[in-house]
C-alpha cells in the first residue's frame, strides 16, 4: 500500500491517503525553536530543548494527539471537520486531503462540502515562533459562511517530566488572559516582582489577519466533558466562551468567521511562541500583512534548497536521487539540529547532545554545509576531557574549561552517564578527516580549543589525546577495553573486556593522524603513530580473527564473542564492514568477509547486526538480551550499521552489491509496501524488526537516527565516489553495472564540478579515463596513501576553475 510520493522539484513528500499506518513528520524551525509536526497536525513545539523548553502537549505512544488543530464549522448547517484530517476525521468519501512535508514547512490541502482549505505550518527562518497561515475558498455555487476554532493545548510548564507527572504542583501555576488578539499563558507570574523573574514564563497564541470572535483559555471548557479533541462541544456550539484558565489544564482557543461568495478566499494567520505580551502583540500585528507568510515560506524554501543544491545527482534510480538530493540530506541537518532530543518517540528526556551521536552526525552535512560543520566540529572538541576521554552527553549550554565530567559525582548525577564510553572520542578522526579533505581547511589543525574541564590545546594535539585516552584504557590481550559502551550501548565490555569495533576505530585513527602528520611535516608523530598502528595490526590479527571472521570482543574472562561455534551472536557485522573501512582487510580478506556477511547476515529488508539472536547464551554484557529477537540490537536491521557496510562495499568497488545493501533499506525503494514498513517512507529510522519476529520488515524510531548520516557518507564517499582528501578530490564511483551513466553537480571548495560518468560497459567500479575541462587526468598514486595502486581518477584541487566539466569513463 502507498500513501504517498515524492515531489522531486518541488522537494516535498506529497501524502495523499491521510490514514498513514503511522503519524509521519516533519521537522521545523531552528535550534532556537523546533515543532514537530505530522501529517494530521499531531505533534509538539519547544523552545532550544525538547526536554526543559516544551510549550504544547503530546501524548507519546497514543494516537497522535493533541496537535496544532483548526476546527472549520458551517454556521448554517453546523457541521464541522478540521483542515487536517483527524482529529475530527471526516469520512474520506467526502474528505479529501493531502499533505506536503517540505524542507521546513508542512501544507495540509482538504477539500470538504465545496470548501478548499490549505493550511500552511513553519517557523520563519531562524525565528523562535511559529506560524500557521490558513485560506479557505469557497468552490460552491452559494455564499458560505465559516467559522474558524484555531486551538493549541499548552502545558502547564516548560520541563516535559514535570508537567506529564507533577500534577499536584503543575496544575497551579498557570492562567490564561485574553488579550484582543491572544491569549496570553503565564506560569510562575507572581515571581515577576521577586527576585527570581526569570521563572516567570509567558506563552501566546494569536489570531492575524482576522478578527477574534470568541476566545477560551480553559482546556475542559473548549473540549466539554466526555468530549474530546475530535467533537470539542464549543466547536459543536460554534461559539468560545470566554473561560480563561486559573489552575488546571490551560489551552489557546480563538474563533473568527470568514464571510465566502461563490469562489471566494479568506486568509488568516495563528501564530504560537513564547513571548511577552508586549512582544507578542507587535509580532501579531507584522502578520496583519497577507503578504508576509508566502514571502516567508519562499525564503525557506531558498534557504534550504540552496543548501541541499551543494550537490544534485541524476542516477538511473529516482528513490536514489530523491533520498540523497532532498530527504536524506534534510534528515542530516535534522539530526545534526536535534541530535536525539525530540521526535514522537524520543519525548525529550536526553537534554544535550550525545558525543558519539552528534560527531558522527556532523559527517553527514559536511559535504554540504561545511561552516556549519565546523562550528559543531569546535564545539565538541571542547567537550574533551584534558586526559582524551569525552563527554558521554554534552549538555547545550556547555561551558569548555568549567565542566564537571564522568569523574565528578554532579556530572553522572545531572546526565546519568557514570562513565566514558570506548568509542566517543574516536568519531573526532573520521569526522575531522572528512571535513578538512572536503574543504581544505588545515588550518583547523592548529587551532587552540579549550577541553572541557580545564586547559587548551590545538585541534592537532586533541586528537592526540583522544588516541592516549584509548591507549590508558586498555584491556584483555592490549587491545582496547569497551567501557561501559563502544558504540554499541548494549555492548557493556567493561574495564577488562575488549572492543573489536574500538580496535578498528583506533587502527583507522592511527591512520588519520599519519596523513595529517605527514602533512605537517611533524616526523615524529607520523614515526609514533605508525608504530602504533603496524603493532596494533599484529594484536588485531592474532586475537580478533578466528576461522572466518573478525570477532565482535573479547570478556574480561578472556570469553571471545562473536565466534563461528557460538550458539548465539556467532556473526556481527560492524567488525567486518569496519575492518575494511579501516583499511586493515586487504582486497581478498575484505570480499571473503563481506561474502561471509552476506551469505549470513543479509536479508531482504538489510543486514542484520548479529545472529542468531540472544535468547538463551547471552554473556553477562550482552544488554541486547533485553530485546525480543531481531529488534533492534539483538539480531535486529541496525539501520545506521546499513551505511558501513554500503561503503566497506563500495570501497571494495563492488557496486552491485553496495546499492543492493541500499535498496534493501532505502525508505523511498519501501514506498509501496507503507503498512509493512509503518514509519516515514521519506527518512530513515532506527531500526527493522528482521526474521524472528512476525513483524519482519516493520521498522521503528524514525528521524532522529545516526542512520542518516551514516548511510549519507556510504553513499556520497562510497556508491558515488567522491572521495576528497587534503590536495583534491578522488573520483571512484563503485555503481551497480546496470547504471549505465549518472551525473553529479557538486560544490567543492566553492567551485562548481559538473561530473558525468559513463558506463557503457556495465562496471561496477574503475577508471579508463578521467578529463578535466578537457584535459586527461594522468594516472597517479593518491597523495596521502589511500592505498591505491595509479589511478587516474585523481583531481588535483590546483587546477580546479570556478566552473568545470568533468567527464569519468569507467
Ligand atoms: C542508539 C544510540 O543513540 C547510539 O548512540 C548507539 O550507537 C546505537 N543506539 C547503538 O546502540
Amino acid at each position: 500500500m502507498q500513501y504517498g510520493y515524492f515531489d522531486s522539484k518541488k522537494r516535498e513528500y506529497v501524502i495523499d491517503r491521510p490514514d498513514t499506518p503511522a503519524p509521519w513528520a516533519n521537522y521545523l524551525g531552528s535550534p532556537e525553536y523546533g515543532a514537530i509536526i505530522s501529517n494530521n497536525a499531531g505533534g509538539y513545539s519547544f523552545v532550544k530543548s525538547g526536554a526543559a523548553g516544551r510549550l504544547i502537549r503530546y501524548r507519546f505512544n497514543e494516537q497522535d494527539r493533541p496537535g496544532r488543530y483548526i476546527y472549520l464549522r458551517d454556521d448554517e448547517s453546523g457541521d464541522y471537520w478540521s483542515a487536517s484530517w483527524q482529529p475530527v476525521g471526516k469520512p474520506l468519501e467526502q474528505y479529501k486531503s493531502i499533505c506536503r512535508h517540505g524542507t521546513g514547512y508542512t501544507q495540509l490541502e482538504a477539500d470538504y462540502k465545496d470548501i478548499h482549505s490549505e493550511l500552511c505550518y513553519y517557523v520563519p527562518h531562524g525565528a523562535d515562533y511559529e506560524v500557521w497561515r490558513l485560506k479557505i475558498t469557497n468552490k460552491g455555487s452559494k455564499a458560505r459562511k465559516i467559522s474558524v476554532f484555531g486551538f493549541v493545548e499548552f502545558t502547564c510548564e516548560s520541563f516535559y517530566e514535570q508537567d506529564q507527572v507533577n500534577l499536584q504542583y503543575t496544575q497551579f501555576i498557570t492562567r490564561t488572559y485574553f488579550k484582543e488578539k491572544f491569549i496570553l499563558q503565564t506560569i510562575n507570574e507572581n515571581c515577576l516582582n521577586a527576585v527570581n523573574e526569570s521563572r516567570v514564563e509567558t506563552r501566546f497564541f494569536g489570531l492575524a489577519g482576522a478578527k477574534v470572535e470568541s476566545y477560551c483559555g480553559d482546556r475542559a471548557k473548549f473540549l466539554g466533558n466526555y468530549h474530546d479533541y475530535g467533537n470539542p462541544v464549543s466547536v459543536e456550539n460554534g461559539k468560545l466562551d470566554g473561560t480563561l484558565n486559573y489552575n488546571m489544564n490551560p489551552c489557546g482557543a480563538l474563533h473568527t468567521t470568514l464571510e465566502l461568495a461563490p469562489s471566494k478566499s479568506a486568509e488568516c494567520v495563528f501564530l504560537l511562541g513564547q513571548k511577552r505580551e508586549t512582544q507578542a502583540k507587535d509580532l501579531i500585528a507584522r502578520y496583519e500583512d497577507s503578504t508576509l507568510p508566502d514571502r516567508e515560506v519562499d525564503e525557506l524554501k531558498s534557504y534550504w534548497h540552496k543548501k541541499l543544491g551543494n550537490l544534485k545527482v541524476t542516477t538511473p534510480d529516482d528513490n536514489f536521487n530523491n533520498m540523497i538530493n532532498t530527504w536524506n540530506a534534510y534528515q542530516c541537518f535534522i539530526t545534526f539540529i536535534w541530535s536525539r532530543a525530540a521526535s514522537l518517540i524520543y519525548c525529550g528526556q536526553r537534554n544535550g547532545y550525545g558525543y558519539r551521536d552528534t560527531v558522527q552526525d556532523i559527517q553527514g552535512i559536511i559535504h554540504l554545509d561545511p561552516d556549519m560543520a565546523l562550528e559543531k566540529i569546535k564545539f565538541m572538541i571542547s567537550a574533551q576531557v584534558n586526559h582524551g576521554g569525552a563527554l558521554p552527553l554534552v549538555k547545550y549550554n556547555h561551558n569548555p574549561g568549567h565542566e564537571d565530567k564522568p569523574e565528578d559525582d554532579s556530572y553522572s548525577k545531572s546526565t546519568g552517564h557514570p562513565s566514558y564510553r570506548a568509542d566517543d572520542a574516536l568519531w573526532l578522526f573520521p569526522t575531522v578527516w572528512k571535513y578538512i579533505a572536503e574543504t581544505g581547511n588545515t588550518a583547523l589543525l592548529d587551532e587552540i580549543i579549550p577541553y572541557a574541564d580545564k586547559g587548551k590545546d590545538t585541534l592537532f594535539n586533541h586528537l592526540k589525546k583522544a588516541i592516549d585516552f584509548s591507549l590508558n584504557h586498555l584491556g584483555i590481550h592490549g587491545l582496547p577495553a569497551g567501557l561501559h559502551a563502544d558504540w554499541n550501548d548494549c555492548l557493556r565490555l567493561g574495564a577488562k573486556g575488549v572492543s573489536v569495533f574500538v580496535a578498528f576505530q583506533l587502527y583507522y585513527a592511527f591512520e588519520i593522524m599519519i596523513r595529517f602528520a605527514k602533512f605537517k611535516k611533524d616526523s615524529a608523530t607520523e614515526k609514533e603513530m605508525t608504530k602504533q598502528k603496524d603493532r596494533f595490526g599484529k594484536i588485531i590479527e592474532e586475537h580478533c580473527w578466528k576461522d572466518d571472521r573478525f570477532v565482535r570482543g573479547i570478556t574480561e574472562n578472556d570469553v571471545t564473542v562473536g565466534k563461528k561455534d557460538d550458539p548465539e551472536a556467532n556473526i556481527w557485522l560492524n567488525p567486518q564492514s569496519w575492518a575494511v573501512i579501516s583499511g586493515f582487510a586487504d582486497d581478498v580478506r575484505g570480499k571473503s568477509i563481506l561474502d561471509l556477511v552476506h551469505k549470513e547476515l543479509n536479508t531482504k529488508y538489510g543486514a542484520r547486526i548479529m545472529s542468531p539472536a540472544y535468547r538463551k547464551h547471552a554473556f553477562d554484557g550482552a544488554l541486547a538480551l533485553l530485546f525480543n529477537p531481531s529488534t533492534k540490537e539483538n539480531g535486529g536491521i541496525f539501520l545506521q550499521t546499513q551505511g558501513w557496510i554500503i561503503l566497506a562495499e563500495a570501497l571494495l568497488g563492488r557496486g552491485n552489491r553496495a546499492v543492493e545493501y541500499y535498496l534493501e533499506s532505502s525508505p523511498a525503494a519501501q514506498n509501496g509496501i507503507a503498512d509493512t514498513r509503518l514509519v516515514e517512507p521519506y527518512v530513515y529510522s532506527q531500526f527493522t524488526e528482521s526474521v524472528d519476529s512476525p513483524f519482519e520488515g516493520r521498522s521503528h524510531v524514525h528521524w532522529l537516527t545516526g542512520t542518516a548520516s551514516t548511510v549519507m557518507v556510504g553513499c556520497v564517499e562510497g556508491i558515488l565516489g567522491l572521495r576528497p582528501d587534503i590536495d583534491g578530490l578522488r573520483l571512484s564511483p563503485a555503481i551497480p553495472a546496470e547504471w549505465k551513466s549518472f551525473t553529479m553537480e557538486k560544490v567543492f571548495r566553492g567551485k562548481k564540478l559538473n561530473i558525468k560518468v559513463n558506463n557503457p560497459d556495465g562496471h561496477e567500479s574503475g577508471c579508463k579515463k578521467l578529463t578535466v575541462n578537457g584535459e586527461a587526468m594522468e594516472p597517479q598514486p593518491s597523495p596521502q596513501g589511500e592505498g591505491s595502486p595509479l589511478e587516474g581518477n585523481y583531481i588535483p584541487a590546483s587546477i580546479l576553475k570556478a566552473e568545470n566539466e568533468i567527464i569519468l569513463d569507467m
